[in-house]
């Protein structure tokens, strides 16, 4: 069951590189393509942070590297929000945008190897089918308020 939901987020890490790469490789519609990372990344994110950290959180062993990873998504929120008010005809969008692939990309690596790491550990098998749940239905949440 860890193994599960672990491969879940990172498939969905993988979508969301796709999508930046597009993005930074100016292969395809700006806005559309930023609307698809949105609906994406957002929801990705904040059910991470409902569903799977806290329960990270109370683990002694996880601690440091979950509370690194709420900061990584704190500032790619930050600057996923510049962005989107930015117009996309403004010179620094790409600029922003390759930022923002590069932090993306530094969090998922980090996420994978160091937080799923402690996951593993930490987590008891029996508590991912409640974290799968979980984080399914804060997506869908956080989807509907987009
Ligand atoms: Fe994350």
């Amino acid at each position: 069951m860890a193994n599960q939901f672990l491969s879940q987020l990172r498939k969905e890490h993988r979508g969301v590189m796709a999508i930046l790469n597009q993005l930074q490789d100016g292969d395809g519609n700006k806005g559309e393509l930023f609307s698809k990372l949105k609906q994406e990344l957002v929801p990705h994110l904040k059910a991470e942070e409902k569903a799977f950290y806290p329960a990270l959180m109370e683990k002694e062993g996880a601690r440091e590297d979950t509370l690194e990873a709420f900061e990584e998504h704190h500032v790619t929120e930050l600057l996923f929000k510049e962005i989107e008010k930015l117009p996309q005809t403004d010179e620094r969008w790409n600029a922003k945008v390759k930022v923002l692939k590069e932090l993306v990309n530094h969090h998922i690596k980090e996420e994978e190897h160091s937080v799923f790491k402690v996951a593993k550990e930490e987590l008891e098998e029996d508590q991912f089918p409640a974290i799968l749940k979980n984080f399914e239905k804060e997506k869908e949440k956080v989807r509907k308020r987009l």
